[in-house]
Order: structure tokens, then C-alpha cells, then sequence
């Protein structure tokens, strides 16, 4: 039998195995689950230290990925470690936010709303926003940028209006989620160009706010206040410097402002076709240099929850 590696965390726990699963261990084969047998979420731990991957025939076809995302809320459900929950929902994550990239439609915006969901919940756990920050890769992707933006927004905006409201928060980590949104048809040319953008460049990159908040309106058929906020003010800076309005701090919102710390903090510490990723603490110390451009409170408040997290 010819064999396929699948890692860990794209197996959907708790639900039955597609095929057979086999451990390799210097060359010896083992049959952990049949066919049909449930991937028990107790497992897990066990199986994590000894190998990060298990084995299938390679002629069976399984698409692994739509497995897991299509029974996403239930593996979250399982009694599966907060890490190992945290890097099924990272990854389904970043797999439906490219899709929704690629084509923006009411499902699209339906999977954004369940995936937000599904985070939301796991962010109850202790330990998940740990397990989070692990995971955030220092390459710089569209689709895993808005994950980070989504996440960092949401730890700074629990701590700030607390993590009851499971409406409230859906509605605002979708805002958060989808806030680049307006970028989905812009070229990757202009988005990753190395040098100095020109003024037609410029004039297309500073229209994304208002992009994103049409599509939003048009896919959503509504949109709450707190998202318009999100996707149409992330960009604007409290001395007035921001784009697409120039918004003053008292007009902008607090939701829109806890965008910018988190949109900035993931830009600084991932890498870019043309510069490498800051450290967390480099990044800190510009953000907090960067006179006028964040509300300051929401800033150190950012900083305080965000140091105890390793790099
Ligand atoms: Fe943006």
C-alpha cells in the first residue's frame, strides 16, 4: 500500500473515519482506526506524542479539509484539547476566509457568520488564546491576516466590553473577519508591490473601506453599526490623518479603532514581499511612537493582554 501523510489537526474528531488510519513508527504500521471508526477526540493527546501525522491509502480519495470544515462546530464540541481545537478552527478559518476572497456570496457569508461562531466559543476556553497566538504564521496572507485581525481584535474587545453577548460578538468578529473585504478584487501586484505605490495605486487601495462596506451591504442585504464601523473606519487615525473620511478621534468608533491596533499589529509582525516580520515587542514600540495615529487607551490595553502571549 502506497501512503499519504494527513496531519493531525485536518482529521475531524469526534466524527467517523473515512478510511483506515495507520500510525508509522520507524517503519512499523499500525492500524489506529478502522474505517468508520470514531477519531475519539480522547485520542488525541495520546497520538500527539508520538507522531504529528497519521496514514491512509493514498489511492482513497478524502478531502480532508471540507471534512473538517464542514463538521467544524461539532469537532469544536469534543473533548478534544483546547490546542489542538484551536488549530482545527485556525486552519478551517483561513481555508473559508480565502474562499470567501475568492468569491463573496450570501453562503460565503453564512460560513463567516459559523465560523465566527465556532471561534467565539472557543475563546471561552482557558488556554485557546494562547493556543491562538501560537499559531499565527509570519507569513503575510490575505486570508490568515484577517484571521489574525479578527483574533487580536476580539481578545482586546472581550477584555474591553466583555464576552457575554454571543449576538453582539458574532456581528463584531464577522466585521473583524471580513474588514479587508473590499481588497477581494484588488491585484496582487498593487497589494504585495515592493516599491512606492503611484497615485492611481494609492487611490485604489484608499477605495477598499468603502468597497468592503457596499459588499457587505449588498451580500448582507444589513449591516449592524458596529460592522460599518469595522470596515469603513480601520484606516481612519485620531489626529485626522486616515483615509477614506479623515475622521477626527471623536468620530470614530471604538470598534473601528480596535480594528487599527489589531490590523497594524498583525502588518508589523508578519513578513511582506518587502520587509521581514517585526518582533512583537518591535512592533509595540512603533505602534506606540506612532503619535495621533491609535486611541492610546485601547493601545496599552492592546499591549498589557498581548505581552504575556510567547512570540
Ligand atoms: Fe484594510
Amino acid at each position: 500500500m502506497r501512503l499519504r501523510p494527513v496531519a493531525l489537526p485536518n482529521l475531524p474528531w469526534g466524527t467517523p473515519a473515512p478510511v483506515d488510519l495507520y500510525m508509522l513508527q520507524e517503519k512499523e504500521l499500525s492500524l489506529l482506526f478502522r474505517s468508520q471508526q470514531s477519531l475519539s477526540p480522547e485520542s488525541y493527546g495520546e497520538i500527539c506524542k508520538q507522531s504529528d501525522r497519521l496514514y491512509y491509502d493514498r489511492d482513497a480519495q478524502v478531502n480532508w479539509q471540507s471534512l473538517v470544515d464542514s463538521n467544524l462546530t461539532s469537532i469544536l464540541q469534543t473533548p478534544l484539547a483546547t490546542e489542538a481545537k484551536a488549530a482545527v478552527a485556525y486552519g478551517s478559518a483561513a481555508r473559508k476566509t480565502q474562499e470567501i476572497f475568492q468569491e463573496f456570496n450570501e453562503a460565503g457569508y453564512a460560513q463567516a457568520e459559523d465560523t465566527v461562531l465556532a471561534l467565539n466559543n472557543l475563546m471561552d476556553e482557558p488556554n485557546a488564546l494562547e493556543s491562538f497566538f501560537q499559531l499565527t504564521i509570519h507569513d503575510y496572507y490575505t486570508y490568515t491576516h484577517s484571521v489574525h485581525v479578527y483574533l487580536y481584535s476580539m481578545l482586546l474587545t472581550r477584555a474591553v466590553i466583555g464576552g457575554d453577548n454571543t449576538a453582539f460578538l458574532k456581528d463584531l468578529g464577522v466585521g473583524y473577519l471580513l474588514h479587508d473585504i473590499g481588497k477581494k478584487d484588488i491585484s496582487t501586484d498593487i497589494l504585495n508591490k515592493k516599491g512606492k505605490l503611484n497615485d492611481e495605486e494609492w487611490a485604489i487601495i484608499k477605495k477598499h473601506p468603502l468597497v468592503g462596506y457596499d459588499l457587505l451591504v449588498k451580500i448582507s442585504g444589513k449591516i449592524s453599526e458596529e460592522v460599518a464601523q469595522i470596515v469603513l473606519q480601520h484606516h481612519e487615525k485620531c489626529d485626522g490623518n486616515g483615509y477614506p473620511r479623515n475622521l477626527k478621534e471623536s468620530e470614530i468608533g471604538r470598534y473601528g479603532k480596535i480594528c487599527a491596533v489589531a490590523d497594524v499589529y498583525d502588518a508589523l509582525t508578519t513578513r511582506r514581499s518587502y520587509k521581514e516580520a517585526l518582533s512583537k515587542m518591535a512592533a509595540f514600540t512603533i505602534m506606540q511612537d506612532s503619535k495621533g495615529h491609535f486611541d492610546h487607551q485601547l493601545l496599552a490595553r492592546f499591549i498589557r493582554l498581548a505581552v504575556p502571549f510567547a512570540e
